[in-house]
């Protein structure tokens, strides 16, 4: 150290104590000044009292200083300083403004040099404030500036919201100052209790048509996809409203997004969370809590790349992936298996002459950071540039804000689209002519002769011998590329442009599912049909070797058909009641259920009076064969196992209320749900009901479907059904996977309790954390323990109404402190023993092996 360094170091060290001599105490104004600083449980206040700003401990051992919500009990960290480089103790460290003046650092006053822990370093060059003061904005803003020059305008010296933690507050900017090379952007905490750097990270890409991703690490989850003059191109449920204002610029100085929020009652906030979801919040007076009203990602389709390249991902598809029209899979066996990320190729390349366009309607626009942007462009224009450009493979408008503007095109593959029923946009991809003739679409035209545009349609009806027809016509009329033609029934002369519009309500049959040739209706072809004689060679004749697990619904079987992956078959038995079309119709409606919390129908196959339902195969097999085994219980530690509760419950509301029907899956229990090879849970046996006919179940209520230990009083009692009997059975679920008990066949204290009476009692008695299972071990939270201990006694109760919907259910369990009910008795509890018939008791024993299904088709 050199002599003036040294005197340096001393100087500090004495200002540093005379401050502290002189620091007021009690720090609670919004300001520090240069001669003052922050210490121990010191704060600062902003103006308003909204935000808060001092040390704080999430471990009780480190100390970060960041800016919390002053008025919001439940302490929500928004912003943190050194999330790298923690101090262990808070009230030998002080924060407060560096030594040139522009910047904040913390310092470590006991030792004797008064070392700098942290420093946010200087953001502008060659600033020598005079009266440098630290304040805290109630936007939550920090920032250090001149005294007495309260503008933002002439830019402060520097801000917190420029170095944004996991959290975007209202007025933040997500996104780039390009002339200072500054990328805000949002980056998790490592765990809840953790504030340094996480591995998920939201970001703006500048490039192209600019759009955020979510990463984990180096790979990218989520897309938001381009911002298209009124949202996010993925996020079509963003819309601006009196309350909350979404704003997007891009020019050369900068490239951000914000919002603001202009209604002062309401408390928003949008973070990534530690496990890499964003979220975001409002808080809610009156529940005294945060509610999550949007999250991503939040489906299959939202998982980038899903369908690879020139895929388009729809959840209501069935697979979700489909190929562009022009394209087929590029790995047929892959796919129909529903493992789509290989893509789609195109079945007939390009000429780069005579090629055309066809609309696309509703989409998730593709990834577009190499895409060429132009603003003023018109859309024709678009089409044109595309068109004369070998490489470029797709084009859109830019600004979709007032009609439609500018243009977009992109060059190479087309990424990540998604299909939405509302909320999409127009995207035009390029395919060749004769494509194009096969799937009507937009041919390029040189001159305007027909005074109507550029913009040429042809078109084919929905199916039938009439395509020929028409594809022929339109054929000839782009030869001799005269006027646009007529289509189908329609006989209204329109103008082009309406024409186009509504030629794209009227998607065209994709060819590659030609092969299914037996079938002419296109719904017929959604769900993969396999052969019978292909399914009796994989599983060697239905031969007992292969075989998982038997039900009241039929027999499983493991295999693989013809190269395939494994999968799980299950040959329903004859008697399902039903003619092959209403089974037909039941699959295909089965098979648009699509959850990641639900197994997923990949095919079936109906021949003669075979009827064969084919999923994909759980390397975990079922919960009830995992929590109720000796060896594996322990696999299940209490992260997963409430991972397994939130999954359930997932897809048990998506049955409920977020499919396009309402179904009541009745028979919901441990054997009924599989696990992956991650452990994550799927409902199976969802739909059964409906496939062996409701009239039938319905009309002979005594022949009640279900499990006993399972079933709601009043449905096993009366044959009342409802979402409130999946509950209930919800519920139990719920107590054995906390336990890892069976509820039946649990009996507690001369058998007067069983499981759900026993957790009751325990609850009573403040004891519920005895009811975890031992082979969870010791590392779980209670609270999450008792939050789901209370939720299922809540499900169980005896009384229907008093049962939440599973919506609550999901929100209570993603709370981190809800406000419950308190549970009253549950169902089937208090010494009334549970009629159980030991034949059908039997019958499940065989089942606990069972794969994909066990149904007990009780009869008594
Ligand atoms: C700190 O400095 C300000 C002016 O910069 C002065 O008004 C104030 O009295 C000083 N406070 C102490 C404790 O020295
Ligand atoms: C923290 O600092 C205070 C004040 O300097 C000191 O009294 C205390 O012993 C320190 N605690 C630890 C654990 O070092
Ligand atoms: C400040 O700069 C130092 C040295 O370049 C670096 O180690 C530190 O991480 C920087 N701090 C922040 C908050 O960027
Ligand atoms: C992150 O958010 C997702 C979805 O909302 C949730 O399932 C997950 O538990 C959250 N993670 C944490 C650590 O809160
Ligand atoms: C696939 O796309 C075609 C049009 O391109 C459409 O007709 C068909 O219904 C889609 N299939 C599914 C399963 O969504
Ligand atoms: C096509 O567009 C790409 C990307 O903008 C450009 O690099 C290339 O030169 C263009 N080719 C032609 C023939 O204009
Ligand atoms: C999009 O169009 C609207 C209305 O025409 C305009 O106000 C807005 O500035 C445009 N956005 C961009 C990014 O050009
Ligand atoms: C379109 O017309 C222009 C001149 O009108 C001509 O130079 C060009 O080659 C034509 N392009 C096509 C694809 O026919």
């Amino acid at each position: 150290m050199s002599g003036a360094a040294a005197l340096r170091a001393c100087f500090t060290l004495l200002i540093i104590i005379t401050i502290d001599f002189f620091a007021t105490s009690a720090t609670s104004s919004d300001t520090i000044s240069a001669n003052e600083s922050l210490a121990g449980d010191q704060t600062l206040v902003s103006a308003n009292e909204v935000f808060e700003l001092g040390f704080f401990t999430p471990d009780s051992t480190n100390y970060y200083v960041g800016i919390w919500y002053k008025n919001i009990p439940d302490r929500t960290y928004v912003w943190v300083a050194n999330r790298d480089t923690p101090v262990t103790n808070s009230s030998s460290s002080v924060f407060k403004i560096g030594d040139k003046g522009d910047n904040v650092v913390i310092l470590d006053q006991e030792a004797a040099t008064g070392t700098v822990l942290w420093s946010s370093n200087q953001t502008k060059a060659n600033s020598s404030p005079v009266n440098p003061v630290a304040q805290l904005l109630d936007n939550g803003n920090l920032v250090v500036r001149e005294e007495g020059d309260e503008s933002s305008s002439s830019g402060f010296l520097w801000q917190s919201f420029d170095f944004p933690t996991d959290t975007l507050l209202p007025d933040m900017k997500l996104g780039w100052d390009l002339s200072q090379g500054l990328d805000r952007f949002l980056n998790s905490w490592k765990s809840p209790q953790d504030p340094s750097p996480g591995d998920f990270s939201f970001k703006l890409d500048f490039h192209g048509y600019p759009e955020a991703f979510l990463w984990d690490q180096g790979k990218k989850l989520y897309r938001s996809g381009p911002w298209n003059g009124i949202r996010f191109s993925g996020v079509p449920e963003m819309k601006s409203t009196s309350d909350i204002d979404f704003t997007f610029v891009s020019d050369q100085q900068q490239v951000y997004y914000s919002y603001e929020v202009n209604n002062p009652n309401m408390i928003s906030r949008l973070t990534v969370n530690s496990t890499g979801t964003l979220q975001r919040f409002t808080w809610v007076e009156d529940s005294k809590s945060w509610s999550m009203f949007w999250d991503a990602p939040k489906d299959q389709c939202d998982d980038f790349g899903e369908c690879g390249p020139y895929g388009i991902c729809d959840t209501n598809g069935s697979p979700v992936c489909n190929c562009t029209s022009g394209f087929s899979p590029k790995n047929p066996q892959a796919w129909y298996l529903r493992e789509g990320s290989d893509g789609c190729v195109r079945e007939r390349e390009l000429d780069c002459s005579s090629d055309g366009f066809l609309p696309l309607k509703g989409l998730k626009l593709p990834e577009s950071s190499n895409a060429f942007v132009d603003m003023e462009m018109s859309l024709e224009d678009c089409q044109k540039g595309c068109a004369s450009n070998c490489s470029c493979t797709g084009y859109s408008s830019a600004n979709i804000s007032n009609g439609e503007a500018g243009c977009v095109m992109w060059f190479g593959d087309l990424l990540d689209m998604r299909h939405y029923l509302d909320g999409g946009q127009d995207f035009y991809v390029k395919l060749s002519a004769s494509d194009i003739v096969a799937y009507g679409g937009l041919v390029a035209q040189n001159s305007s002769t027909n005074g109507l545009g550029t913009l040429a349609i042809v078109g084919i009806a929905g199916g039938g011998g009439g395509v020929l027809l028409l594809a022929l016509a339109a054929f000839l009329m782009w030869k001799r590329k005269t006027m646009p033609i007529r289509r189908g029934r329609n006989t209204e002369p329109k103008g082009a442009r309406e024409r186009s519009q509504d030629f794209l309500l009227n998607e065209v049959v994709v060819s590659s599912k030609r092969e299914y040739s037996g079938e002419n209706k296109p719904e017929d072809i959604e769900l993969p049909l396999f052969d019978f004689n292909a399914i009796a060679s994989a599983t060697k004749n239905f031969c007992d070797e292969n075989k998982l697990g038997q039900g009241g619904f039929g027999c499983v079987y493991k295999c693989r058909i013809e190269e395939g992956p494994v999968v799980a078959v299950k040959r329903l038995s004859k008697n399902s009641g039903q003619g092959i079309e209403e089974f037909k119709n039941e699959v295909r409606l089965i098979a648009r259920l699509q959850h990641r919390n639900l197994v997923r129908l990949v095919g079936c196959c109906v021949e003669m009076d075979e009827k064969i339902l084919i999923y994909e195969y759980m390397e975990h097999k079922s919960l009830d064969s995992v929590l109720f085994s000796k060896t594996k219980s322990s696999m299940l530690n209490w992260e997963r196992r409430f991972n397994v509760i939130c999954g359930i419950a997932r897809g048990l509301l998506y049955l409920h209320q977020d499919s396009r029907f309402r179904i009541i899956h009745r028979d919901l229990k441990a054997s009924n749900i599989l696990l992956d090879g991650e452990l994550n849970p799927k409902i199976s046996d969802f739909g059964m009901a409906r496939i062996f006919g409701r009239d039938q179940v319905d009309a002979n209520t005594r022949r009640v479907v279900g499990t006993y230990g399972y079933m709601a009083p009043e449905y096993a009692m009366d044959g009342l059904f409802s979402e409130k009997s999946d509950v209930f059975s919800f519920g139990v679920l719920v107590l054995e996977i906390v336990s890892g008990k069976k509820n039946r066949g649990f009996y507690y204290a001369n058998n007067e309790l069983n499981l759900l009476g026993h957790a009751w009692k325990l609850w009573k008695e403040g004891k519920g954390l005895e009811l975890v299972d031992s082979a969870v071990g010791d590392a779980y939270s209670m609270n999450e323990v008792l939050r789901c201990i209370q939720v299922g006694l809540l499900c169980v109760q005896e009384h229907a109404d008093d049962r939440p919907a599973m919506s609550s259910v999901v929100l209570t369990l993603s709370s981190e402190n809800p406000t419950m009910p308190h549970p009253k008795s549950p169902g089937f509890c208090l010494g009334r023993a549970i009629e159980t018939d030991s034949s059908s008791s039997k019958h499940d024993e065989t089942c606990t092996v069972n794969q994909v299904t066990v149904t007990i088709l009780d009869a008594r």
